[in-house]
């Protein structure tokens, strides 16, 4: 895309462009991927006997693809995107975007290839080994440099709230990533967490909660306060409460990791700090669902017409419903029903497919018009077809789950009158397949509909645009 045809001169789109069309990329990757997963848990011969295509290497592969690469690229995109707009200014340097983004990509296949070779620090969603590591602190400091040193450099002395969410989530992240991270290297690749025990498994919960928190979440209500006032022509319906929202929840998400370690080791004031403030955090969550949600008034109409403001009203839906199963799942009495069932793995897909996926989707369509400068999307029709494919795949997938976790919870703890085990193990599992089953459709419906997105983003991007008037980001589409 030559730079004379960009709508804005100033900004640096090339970069945004970049980060948008691999999270596209990425997402079809990561979701196929899931598919492959979710097929194997109810055809296990799909592992081919083969080490490097088993559920164990290819399940971590699935997490950072979908949450790193993914999630990441549709992160960096917005961001750098809502940075320059909301600041009215070009990024702070256009080398670091340049580098972030190349280096990102190598960190991303680096996992690739490093994953299903069985290398791994073991610790979940943060399995890369040393080197990777280094190399993902690099970058995200220099992605970190650029973010803040464009917002130092802005023309406008406000800060847009985006741009607080954003950068919440840009610091927090270093600021994990180098503290669980820290290890001991005894080879090229292989090395041992600086961390044992229950202060290992405090500081993986830190990290992995904060993860949620910070990288599944803040970051994601960044996007929010951004593209749906835009796509909805309104303003955030309370500016005051997206404030309040922002301060109230990244000052109790850090709190409620022990939630993850309900009876285990952990001291058990610690898990009753970590259920308390998960159950608080219910509270600024539903605030930011309500003001995303509300913004709206006076555009319901708009609704009928528009699939990409659907993606994202559809998707503030989902994060409610996610958090507030979240903090009662938090509860120690329900945990110690839904842990280590399928019920958890719907609760993350509700969140993670539901809210990250869907909103992130939305973002994109909006983005890709302006960036590219093409009037509108190729294909509003192709739009509200994957928007259907996506609604009803993830309802699917996470009914499926929530019956099966249900079920699982049940027949484990279920007892005869003389104490013995009413159900055996096989039992349960025997009872979770037909669910497998209604998860792995859910989950083609997901991913054939981001084939539809990447067909109607590439004949976007190829369509003749010069005649045409560009369309700039403030108008909504379609009418
Ligand atoms: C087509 C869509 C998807 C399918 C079919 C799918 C499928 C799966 C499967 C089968 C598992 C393993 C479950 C288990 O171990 O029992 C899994 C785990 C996971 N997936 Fe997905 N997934 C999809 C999309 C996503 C997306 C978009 C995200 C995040 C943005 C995501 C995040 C995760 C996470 C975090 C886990 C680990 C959950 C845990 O350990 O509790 N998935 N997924
Ligand atoms: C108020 C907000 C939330 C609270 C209090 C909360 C609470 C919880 C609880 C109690 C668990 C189960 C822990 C266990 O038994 O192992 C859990 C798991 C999880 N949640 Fe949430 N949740 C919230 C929102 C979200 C959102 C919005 C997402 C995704 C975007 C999400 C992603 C996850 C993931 C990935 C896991 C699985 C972690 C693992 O074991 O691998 N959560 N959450």
């Amino acid at each position: 895309m030559s730079e004379a045809i960009q709508v804005h001169p100033d900004y640096n789109y090339k970069v945004v462009r970049q980060f948008a069309v691999m999270t596209v990329v990425w997402g079809i990757i990561g979701m196929s991927l899931g598919v492959f997963i979710a097929a194997q848990l109810y055809w296990p011969a799909l592992n081919f006997d083969t080490p490097w295509l088993t559920f164990s290497r290819l399940r971590p592969l699935h997490t950072n693809a979908v949450i790193f690469a993914f999630g990441g690229c549709a992160l960096m995109a917005t961001s750098f995107y809502v940075v320059q707009r909301t600041s009215q200014v070009r990024l702070f340097s256009d080398k670091l975007a340049s580098f972030t983004f190349w280096g990102w990509q190598a960190v991303i296949l680096s996992a690739v290839i490093t994953l299903p070779m069985g290398l791994t620090s073991t610790k979940e969603y943060a399995e890369l080994e040393w080197p990777i590591d280094i190399l993902l602190a690099l970058v995200w400091t220099a992605y970190m440099i650029n973010f803040f040193g464009t917002m130092i450099i802005r023309k406008v002395s406000h800060i847009y709230v985006a741009n607080w969410f954003f950068g919440a989530f840009i610091l927090t992240v270093l600021v994990l990533h180098i503290g669980n991270s820290m290890a001991i290297p005894v080879s090229l690749f292989k090395s041992y967490s600086i961390y044992a025990g229950a202060v290992d498994a405090i500081m993986q919960w830190w990290y992995g909660h904060n993860a949620v928190g910070f990288f599944l979440t803040a970051g994601f209500l960044g996007m929010m306060y951004y593209f749906v006032p835009k796509q909805a022509g309104r303003p955030v319906y309370s500016y005051r409460l997206s404030v309040v929202h922002f301060w109230a929840l990244i000052s109790l998400y850090i709190w409620a990791g022990p939630h993850h370690l309900h009876y285990t080791a952990l001291p058990d004031w610690t898990q009753s700090v970590g259920m308390v403030m998960s159950i608080i955090l219910f509270v600024p969550s539903w605030g930011g669902m309500i003001n995303g949600i509300m913004t709206l008034s006076g555009a319901w109409h708009k609704l009928r017409t528009d699939p990409v403001l659907r993606f994202l009203v559809v998707s503030l839906s989902f994060y409610g419903m996610s958090t507030f199963e979240g903090p009662m799942m938090a509860i120690k009495t329900v945990n110690a029903l839904s842990h280590y069932t399928d019920w958890t793995i719907g609760h993350v897909h509700s969140g993670a497919l539901g809210w990250v996926a869907m909103v992130s989707i939305g973002s994109i369509y909006h983005l890709i018009p302006v960036l590219f400068n093409k009037p509108k999307m190729h294909s509003i029709y192709l739009i509200n077809v994957h928007f259907w494919l996506a609604t009803i795949g993830v309802v699917l997938y996470i009914v499926a789950m929530w019956m099966s976790g249900v079920l699982q919870g049940l027949m484990w703890r279920a007892v005869n009158s003389d104490g013995t085990l009413t159900y055996s193990f096989v039992e349960a599992l025997e009872a979770s397949k037909p669910f497998y089953f209604v998860r792995f459709v859910g989950g083609l419906f997901v991913v054939v509909g981001m084939f539809i997105m990447a067909y109607n983003c590439y004949m976007t991007i190829r369509s003749k645009s010069e005649d045409e008037p560009a369309r700039s980001d403030a108008e909504v589409q379609p009418a």
